[in-house]
């Protein structure tokens, strides 16, 4: 299964990306965590890419494309993948499109996380992610069995720095303008299925299950 998973920031895209990755045993590639990845190890793409995160921007998408390109041409893509945070923009979607097109691969499903702005700043100023494995908890909504520490695999909890109140706005203005443009981009291609980002993450999954489920037996 090939999917992009499509949304404001804080939708649940990489909450429901862990899930899928899990049950279908398919890669989750988020760019997110792919570029504060390379700041941690201080790559120059990460040190790039800081300035830009900081401030809730989008980072050039010739840095994005190329990370994204090689990244689909490792061996663990050849039976699927999950996209959640790429693609961002028209252009970002059009290289997407062509590196598939060159390697024979389409996409089979884009999910469009229609979620309200109330719920979407609830969930980012909440949000505690693992330092080492970058599983996402919430505060309220999933916490972690110890507070700050990941049930997973033991790392430390952190606060993204992009996760503030001045941030998370300049990032929902950002995705207003470069990244929705997309939601048209993908319904005209007939490839667009819009889900309530707003339900609980058990309850999402089960409608994304049955969505593929009924693709099986079509
Ligand atoms: P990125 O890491 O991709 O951030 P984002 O798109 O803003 O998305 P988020 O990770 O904030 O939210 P999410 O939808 O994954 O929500 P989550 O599941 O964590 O990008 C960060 C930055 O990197 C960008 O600003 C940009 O600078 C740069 N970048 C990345 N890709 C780029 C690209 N392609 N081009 C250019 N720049 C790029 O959930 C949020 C919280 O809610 C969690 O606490 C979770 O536990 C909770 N939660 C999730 N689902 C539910 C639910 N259903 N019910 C209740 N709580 C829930």
């Amino acid at each position: 299964m090939r999917i992009i998973l499509l949304g404001p920031p804080g939708a649940g895209k990489g909450t429901q990306a862990q899930l899928i990755s899990k049950r279908f045993d398919i890669p989750h590639i988020s760019t997110g965590d792919i570029l504060r990845e390379a700041i941690k190890n201080k790559k120059p793409v990460g040190l790039k890419a800081k300035t830009y995160m900081e401030k809730g921007e989008l980072v050039p998408d010739e840095v994005m494309n190329k990370i994204v390109t090689l990244r689909l041409k490792e061996s663990d893509c050849d039976t699927g993948f999950i996209l959640d945070g790429y693609p961002r923009t028209k252009t970002q979607a059009l290289k997407l499109d062509d590196a598939l097109s060159q390697i024979r691969q389409k996409i089979e499903f884009v999910f469009y996380f229609e979620t309200s702005t109330d719920v979407i700043i609830e969930r980012l100023s909440g949000r505690r992610i693992c330092k080492n494995c970058h599983a996402v908890y919430h505060i309220k909504n999933m916490p972690s069995r110890q507070a700050g520490v990941c049930d997973k695999c033991g790392g430390e909890l952190y606060q993204r720095p992009d996760d503030k109140k001045e941030t998370i706005k300049n990032r929902l203005e950002i995705y207003g303008r470069q990244t929705e443009p997309l939601i048209n981009y993908y319904q005209k291609l007939n490839k667009l299925t819009k889900v309530n980002g707003d339900l609980a993450a058990e309850k999402l999954f089960e409608v994304l299950l049955k969505i593929f489920a009924g693709r099986r037996n079509e």
